[in-house]
């Protein structure tokens, strides 16, 4: 379906459109002669260094934050060996995988898809949805078919080892969603251009055997990520219901503007968490936060938890502090 007939479907006139004012901004893509290029650097939660290389290398040719953070975690996506994002991620107790991805560009535009199943491209499909529509979230069949009228193209995103992994749960499961430190690894991916411009982008599959139409922290712009050109951004991984209680990204970047650090301000959400669980948790809850200065923050509920950065052409994985 062609955008003019999709928007006519679905009763949104071009009158609607016109009055949507930012979303038809696309970000810089080439180099500006009123500022000054700068080092540009892709950084990802957790070991992901195909996918900050690929970010990183984009970033060097000159292509903007945004579009270099969907081109990194697009590998993931792909990447069938992981099983938190994208095609081979883990089902919800059904059976189904279902995906969510928002991302955030230095303009403050946002775009986000929420439990979409048969799609695998899902962040790339959030900044679509940030450009080609008057909305800013999508979800569940209606993201489907936006999708589909934009010629992606269905897949089975359950792999027979996401599968068999998914028979074995529910053999022992009583049905029963399951919270722990290791069944929701989200890939969120923040890239400074050579502009110094910002932006951020979060892909998952959401938590392991989640209930059908459960939708985590990872598509909401502010408790996922947030992204705010003149102060920093922030990106979570880990258990989306305690990120979402704390809005943790939005915080984060909010602490920054104050004046805190990206470490001091990635810890304070971390604490914020805490203070609601006064015993410890034995879920997992994660921060990557930047600045403008290119100063980086990283901080988590528990030990394990790693990011990856890619800066003139080198990548490096560092460990994160945590409080356990
Ligand atoms: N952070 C991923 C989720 O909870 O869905």
């Amino acid at each position: 379906m062609k955008r003019r007939s999709f928007l006519d479907k679905s009763g949104l006139g071009l009158s609607t459109l016109l009055v949507a004012p930012k979303v038809w901004a696309e970000p810089k893509t080439t180099n500006s002669k009123n500022k000054p290029l700068v080092t540009p650097y892709a950084i990802a939660t957790w070991n992901v260094p195909e996918a900050v290389n690929l970010a990183g290398t984009a970033l060097e040719k000159g292509r903007n934050a945004l579009d270099a953070a969907i081109e990194g975690v697009s590998f993931e996506e792909s990447n069938l060996k992981n099983t938190t994002v994208g095609k081979g991620g883990a089902p919800d107790r059904e059976g189904t995988v279902t995906l969510d991805a928002c991302v955030m560009d230095h303009l403050g535009n946002c775009g986000a898809v929420m439990a979409v199943e048969q799609i695998t491209h899902v962040a790339s499909l959030a900044k679509e949805v940030m450009l080609k529509t008057p909305h800013v979230i999508l979800a569940g069949e209606g993201a489907r078919q936006f999708a589909l009228s934009e010629g992606y193209l269905p897949e089975n995103l359950l792999t027979p080892e996401s599968k068999k992994a998914w028979e074995a749960w529910i053999e022992k499961s009583n049905y029963s969603p399951q919270i722990n430190v290791e069944n929701h690894d989200t890939i969120g991916m923040l890239c400074s251009d050579q502009l110094g411009n910002l932006s951020g982008v979060c892909t998952t599959s959401g938590l392991a055997y989640k209930m059908k139409g459960r939708v985590g922290d990872s598509p909401v712009i502010g408790s996922g990520l947030f992204v705010d050109n003149e102060v920093g951004a922030a990106v979570a991984t880990g258990l989306g219901e305690e990120v979402i209680k704390t809005v943790g990204s939005f915080l984060i970047v909010e602490l920054m503007r104050q004046g805190k650090t990206p470490q001091a301000s990635c810890e304070e959400a971390i604490n914020r968490i805490l203070a609601k669980h006064p015993n410890k948790p034995d879920f997992q809850v994660c921060f990557i936060a930047v600045d403008t200065k290119g100063q980086i923050g990283a901080y988590s509920i528990h030990s394990g938890f790693t990011y990856t950065i890619n800066k003139e052409n080198k990548t490096t994985t560092q460990a994160v502090e945590s409080v356990f």
